[in-house]
């Protein structure tokens, strides 16, 4: 794997980068295999959980990461990606960028010198899928499971289909008409789900999406670059709420999860975000030890 802009380049990796993550939390690998590595890590879009994660990360690897906020890098004044690619190639060891188009990861591989980690964009966020499949190993123990996605079919939702393709999980998107996941991303999911014996579906009838889920996960009705949409959604996603009286209708050990930032009484309501059932603390947490083996696999000599 040379960069992460999507699932894709980590197709032949997902378990080893699971195990490595788990190594990692237990304290089973504890070197500074990264000191006198430099990340950048560039942001378009606000952050909490990448930001912290990949800061705390690099520094608990030995290595050093840089916030460069895109507003007070010269990218801001026009000065263009394969230019700037250019120049923090000479200084970096690697890039983590959080872009608002997917175009600007796409550019920023083709004239760096150095591995790209793709920290969200409009259509993929894979570093959120690999501390979703630690977060369900080490919930269920494997993942012969059912994945319901409820609500947009947005970045997180189309990694996360990649995700369960590569590692078996059945999973089905619970979304309104119209907002659906990117069609080739579902399209080449499905065709990975056959090699791995598993199925991924669109299910618009909610009730019926969450028959026999073991986990339920949702996310924003309104991602970040959709705020002039907000109104509408809210009224087109009002029914795809996880809420205890949809969590009953799911088995009775169904965990549930959302990559957070949440919106309460929008996508998910406050009694299921910190009822037993919610694996959302540790699944946040686990941003930490998947991108710390993300960073481990990509820049360790
Ligand atoms: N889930 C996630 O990527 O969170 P941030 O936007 O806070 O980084
Ligand atoms: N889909 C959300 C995810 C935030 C982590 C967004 O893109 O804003």
């Amino acid at each position: 794997m040379e960069n992460l802009l999507s699932m894709t380049d980590a197709k032949d990796k997902v378990f080893e980068i699971l195990d490595t993550a788990s190594d990692l939390k237990s304290g089973k690998i504890k070197d500074k295999a990264l000191a006198d590595k430099y990340l950048g890590m560039i942001f378009e879009k606000s952050s909490t959980r990448t930001r912290v994660s990949f800061e705390v990360g690099m520094h608990q690897l030995g290595g050093t990461p840089l916030y460069l906020s895109s507003n007070d890098l010269q990218i801001g004044r026009g000065e263009p990606i394969p230019d700037t690619a250019r120049v923090l190639s000479r200084f970096l060891d690697c890039i983590m960028i959080r872009a608002k188009s997917h175009e600007t990861v796409e550019e920023l591989i083709k004239y760096s010198d150095i591995p790209i980690i793709n920290g969200l964009t409009d259509k993929e966020h894979p570093c959120q899928t690999f501390a979703d499949l630690l977060t369900i190993k080490e919930y269920k123990g494997d993942f012969n499971r059912k994945l319901v996605f409820v609500g947009d079919g947005n970045n997180v939702c189309n990694s996360l289909l990649l995700g369960a393709a590569y590692t078996g999980m059945d999973m089905t998107v619970a979304c309104p008409e119209g907002y659906e996941p990117d069609e080739d991303i579902y399209k080449l999911a499905q065709k990975e789900a056959k090699d791995t014996n598993s199925t991924i579906t669109i299910e618009h009838d909610i009730n019926m999406a969450v028959k026999d889920a073991d986990i339920l996960y949702t996310d924003v009705w309104v991602s970040m670059g959709d705020e002039n949409e907000a109104q509408l959604r809210q009224k087109i996603f009002k029914d795809y709420q996880i809420n205890s009286q949809l969590l009953s209708q799911a088995k009775d050990d169904a965990i549930v999860m959302h990559c957070l930032p949440a919106i309460r009484d929008q996508e998910i309501t406050d009694d299921v975000m910190t009822s037993s059932q919610s694996a959302i603390w540790d699944q946040a947490e686990n941003r930490l030890h998947a991108q710390k083996a993300i960073l481990y696999l990509l820049l360790k000599d």
